[in-house]
C-alpha cells in the first residue's frame, strides 16, 4: 500500500513539524542504529532522543549511516534535571551536540520541571540564549504543568512551543491540552501507545480498529492525531514502524473519539509520574 504523507503542525515560532515523529527510548546501539535506519527508511522525519536516554549517539550514528541529508530531518533532545542550573545547562546542551556528532537540534526540551529544585525558569534561559548562537532552533519542554508554564511566560516572556506530556487513552490529559489550545503551545505525546500497559489489547479499541480494518495501534495513533498533538510512537520492529505510520487513511467520528477518550482514569499514568512531585534528574 503507498503511505500518504505525514500532515504538518505549526509551532509559535514558525516552525513546520510532522505530525508523526518516532521515539528512540531503549534503542541503543548497533541494533538501535538498525532500528532508527529502518524508521527513516518508513517515512519517518522527526527523531526524539534525549540526554538520559544515552542514544544521542546512536540517533547520530543512523543517521550518518543512512545518508539522509541532515536538513531533512528534525531532531529533539532533551536537557537532564541534574543540569537544570544555567551553565551546567549550556554545557550540557553543547554536550548532547557533540554526543549526536549534530551541530544543531531542532528542538531542545527540559526534561522534567523538577519544581522542588526550582531551576527550571534558568534552564529556560540558557535554551533561549543556546537558541540565540545557533546550538538549537526551536525551545520547548516536557512534562510542565499549567503553573509551571506561566511562570515561563511571566518570568521571561515566552511560552515553549511544546509540551511533551503523557498521553494515550488511558491517560487523556484533557485540561492540559486545553490550555496548550488556549496558549498557543503545541502537545506531544509520549508514551501514546501506553506503554508498560493492556492498551493496545483493550477489546472496545479492537471493536473500533475492526470496523476500519486498522490495528489497535493505528487507532490510538489516529486519536492522537485527531486531538491534534503529535504522537512519537517507539518501535524497534520495522513492519510496526510502517503501521504506526500508515493512520491518515481513513477517520473516526465524534462519538468514537469520546469512547476513546472516555477510557481515561485518574489513576491511569503509566508509571506515577506526576510532574507536581515526581523529579527525574
Ligand atoms: N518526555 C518524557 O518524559 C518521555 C517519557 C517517556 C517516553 N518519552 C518518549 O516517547 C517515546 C514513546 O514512548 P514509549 O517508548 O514510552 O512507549 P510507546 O511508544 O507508547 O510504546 C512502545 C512499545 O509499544 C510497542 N509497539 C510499538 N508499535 C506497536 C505496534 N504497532 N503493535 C504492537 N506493539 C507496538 C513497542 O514494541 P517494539 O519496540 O518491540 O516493536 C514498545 O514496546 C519514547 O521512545 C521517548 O522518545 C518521553
Amino acid at each position: 500500500m503507498e503511505q500518504l504523507p505525514i500532515p504538518v503542525k505549526k509551532f509559535h515560532d514558525g516552525s513546520v513539524y510532522p505530525a508523526v515523529g518516532f521515539g528512540t527510548y531503549q534503542l541503543k546501539g548497533s541494533q538501535g542504529v538498525q532500528a532508527i535506519r529502518s524508521a527513516i527508511d518508513a517515512g519517518y522525519r522527526l527523531l526524539d532522543t534525549a540526554y538520559n536516554y544515552e542514544n544521542e549517539a546512536t540517533v547520530g550514528q543512523a543517521i550518518k549511516q543512512h545518508g539522509i541529508k541532515r536538513e531533512e530531518l528534525l531532531i529533539t533532545s532533551k536537557l537532564p534535571g541534574r543540569y537544570q542550573k544555567y551553565d551546567d545547562a549550556v554545557t550540557t546542551i553543547q554536550e548532547s551536540l557533540y554526543r549526536a556528532g549534530l551541530d544543531h537540534y531542532d528542538l531542545y526540551l527540559i526534561h522534567w520541571p523538577n519544581p522542588k529544585q526550582d531551576n527550571y525558569v534558568e534552564a529556560w534561559q540558557a535554551l533561549q540564549d543556546a537558541r540565540k548562537w545557533g546550538l538549537i532552533r526551536s525551545i520547548g519542554v516536557c512534562n510542565f504543568l499549567p503553573e509551571h508554564l506561566d511562570r515561563l511566560k511571566a518570568e521571561t516572556g515566552e511560552f515553549p512551543v511544546l509540551n511533551q506530556i503523557e498521553l494515550h487513552p488511558y491517560f487523556n490529559q484533557e485540561k492540559q491540552r486545553q490550555y496548550h489550545e488556549e496558549n498557543g503551545i503545541v502537545t506531544q505525546s509520549w508514551s501514546p501507545l501506553g506503554r508498560k500497559t493492556d492498551l493496545l489489547q483493550n477489546p472496545i479499541l479492537s471493536d473500533i480498529a475492526a470496523k476500519y480494518g486498522k490495528s489497535v495501534s493505528q487507532l490510538v495513533l489516529r486519536w492522537h492525531y485527531q486531538l491534534g498533538s503529535i504522537a512519537i510512537p517507539k518501535s524497534a520492529t520495522p513492519s510496526r514502524q510502517q503501521e504506526n505510520i500508515a493512520i491518515f487513511d481513513f477517520e473516526l467520528n465524534q462519538a468514537e473519539m469520546e469512547t476513546i477518550s472516555g477510557l481515561t482514569k485518574t489513576d491511569g499514568r503509566v508509571s506515577n509520574q506526576d510532574p507536581a512531585v515526581y523529579e527525574e534528574f
